[in-house]
């Protein structure tokens, strides 16, 4: 049949372009239907500390490793052609962790920056950064514009990194930029969920469809409390260090199993006689 067929080739040139695949990865690359694949995935990183401490290692070999995971993961996603991938690097409430976390974090980050470059570019990735990134350290902040400005004309995958982020704070952000813009309006203007969702960080991005967390926690953590609205939540125990592609693989298999609703009812549920009935027809 030409359908089984063109679905085939479809199949074999994208599990071609993930590379070579596990036994298990390529089982569950079978099960993914590649015409349903969220639009935007957004991915709370956690466990690099308990990851370390299993190990016996300073906390920070946790972060270092937690980048292996998210170069596998930006790669993945951006070769599986999802349009969007947010990681949630560094939180407004992560200042509170000793100095050396931070400045290790931090240095990390400029590092991470600095090597992959290549492959972002070689996977047409655009960088943004969603948070309040003029309170980072100088160096920091001229490595995040360095970072947008070489991957500016990049037309793949877009990859968001919250840095100095917060859910609540990216809601008074957008709140202050419209009031800002409306300075001098003496007309009487209403605020409307398109125009909030046109200030927030994440502007001209659709809405995560899946956020999936590592290391078991069943929590938001102020992440993009705006945008996940409909969201599917996976969460998952492995920990971040560990969270290999056959890992986001079964993601993204598990939220093809979920049932988008919206608030509405399940296709072909609609009961009219039965509702006719409870009214007393
Ligand atoms: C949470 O683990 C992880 C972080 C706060 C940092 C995440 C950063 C990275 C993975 C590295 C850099 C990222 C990029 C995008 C290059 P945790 O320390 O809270 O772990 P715990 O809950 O086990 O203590």
């Amino acid at each position: 049949m030409p359908h089984t067929k063109s679905h085939t080739t479809l199949q074999v040139s994208a599990s071609g372009a993930l590379g070579p695949l596990t036994p298990e990865e390529a089982l569950l690359f079978e099960k993914l239907d590649l015409g349903r694949l969220p639009r935007h995935v957004a991915v709370i990183m956690d466990g690099n500390g308990r990851w370390a401490q299993q190990r016996h290692l300073p906390r920070v070999a946790g972060h270092r490793s937690g980048t292996k995971t998210a170069r596998s993961t930006i790669e993945t996603c951006a070769r599986l052609k999802i349009e969007a991938l947010t990681l949630y690097a560094f939180s407004v409430e992560n200042w509170r962790r000793p100095k050396a976390e931070i400045d290790f974090l931090m240095q990390l980050l400029r590092e991470y920056l600095r090597k992959e470059m290549p492959l972002l570019q070689k996977n047409n990735i655009r960088m943004r950064f969603l948070g309040r990134t003029d309170e980072l350290p100088k160096g920091v902040q001229d490595d995040v514009r360095d970072a947008m400005e070489r991957t500016a004309e990049n037309k793949g995958m877009v990859l968001c990194v919250a840095l100095n982020y917060g859910g609540r704070a990216e809601i008074v952000d957008a709140i202050n930029g419209i009031l800002s813009e409306q300075n001098g309006n003496a007309g009487r203007f209403a605020i409307t969920e398109e125009t909030l969702a046109q200030h927030m960080y994440t502007s001209g991005l659709p809405d995560p469809d899946l956020l999936i967390r590592t290391s078991g926690e069943m929590r938001v953590s102020n992440f993009l409390l705006w945008q996940i609205a409909y969201a599917e939540i996976f969460v998952t125990e492995t920990l971040w260090p560990e969270f290999s592609r056959a890992r986001l693989l079964e993601a993204l298999v598990e939220y093809q199993k979920r049932e988008r609703r919206y608030g509405g009812i399940r296709e072909g549920q609609t009961d009219t006689a039965a509702a006719a009935r409870v009214v007393g027809e």
